[in-house]
């Protein structure tokens, strides 16, 4: 069957980050079944090809490569890239994101390094692809950033409390999202360019994969569970609506804020979690 709003994004391209699976593949099918051209980029190239080579598949128009977003020289040649491809871009979608360093399912509690790469990909990673696209979007007066946090940004997360302090490196690299988000907002809205933040709630993704192996190895209280009984137990005592997100839930909230039905909403921070935080 046909998607009700497949026209939605008719005429219009897109770029999404760390668009090689989990959410940013999800974001990606959606705008391209909406009729956005998309270039799917990651730091894991043949993902990203596979996601584009899905998008033509299915009738739609996607270029893939490379792109690292804590290399501000990588996303502006994928995104030099785009722009040449596609004669112009009006959507960026800031997707790529990390949970933390090597080895986070084996320590409760924070390192260095988790500070380093949850800064570098989710903070760092979110300027570097605005700060490439702008300028483009600037010029044509048009444009619509897109940037994703979770609601981990918005207040502390959890069921389990026994699991440590590993997971506050994420939490506040994903606060200092919806901040840049605001800040961004404000700076661009004379250029038309719209910017908004999208907060996801839980989705069995590598990322939720990787977390509930921590809890459960972390966790005396949730030794006797596997991964999986872990995730479901945090949806079944903290989503109010009962059930996971998928990517394609965030991809269509990403879509409507692509969309001309957003013309008028910027700055603004979308929860898509089934209602566990509500702020
Ligand atoms: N899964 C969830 O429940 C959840 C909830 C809230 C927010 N989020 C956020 O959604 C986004 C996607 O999460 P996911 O669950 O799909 O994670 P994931 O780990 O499944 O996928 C992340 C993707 O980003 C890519 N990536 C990592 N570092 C990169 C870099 N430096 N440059 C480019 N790409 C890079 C990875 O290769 C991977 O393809 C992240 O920003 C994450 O924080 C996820």
């Amino acid at each position: 069957m046909l998607d009700p709003m497949s026209r939605q994004l008719e005429g219009r391209a897109a770029i999404v980050t760390g668009a090689g699976r989990g959410i940013g593949r999800g974001i990606a099918l959606v705008l391209g079944n909406r009729g956005a051209s998309v270039a799917v980029c990651d730091l894991d190239e043949q993902n990203a090809k596979a996601v584009a080579e899905e998008i033509n598949a299915a009738q739609g128009k996607a270029i893939s490569g490379l792109a690292d977003v804590t290399s501000k020289k990588s996303i502006e040649e994928f995104t030099a890239r785009a722009i040449s491809e596609f004669n112009a871009i009006d959507i960026c979608v800031a997707n790529a994101g990390v949970i933390g360093a090597a080895g986070y399912t084996e320590r409760r509690d924070y390192t260095d390094a988790d500070w380093d790469i949850t800064y570098g990909v989710n903070v760092r990673g979110l300027v570097n692809t605005a700060e490439a696209i702008i300028p483009h979007m600037a010029e044509r007066r048009y444009g619509r950033i897109i940037n994703i946090s979770s609601h981990g940004g918005r207040a502390p997360a959890g069921v389990s409390t026994g699991r440590g302090t590993v997971g506050m490196p994420y939490s506040v690299s994903k606060a200092a999202a919806i901040q840049w988000t605001h800040a961004l907002a404000i700076k661009l809205g004379k250029f038309d360019i719209n910017v908004n933040v999208v907060c996801p709630g839980k989705l069995w993704t590598p990322m939720w994969e990787t977390i509930s192996m921590q809890i459960h190895l972390q966790d005396p209280d949730m030794a006797d569970l596997t991964p999986r009984e872990v995730f479901d137990l945090q949806i079944e005592k903290d989503v109010p609506l009962g059930r996971p997100q998928t990517p394609e839930d965030i991809g269509r909230a990403v879509a409507f804020l692509a969309s001309d039905d957003a013309s008028e909403i910027t700055g603004q921070a979308l929860n898509v979690n089934g209602g566990t935080r509500m702020n």
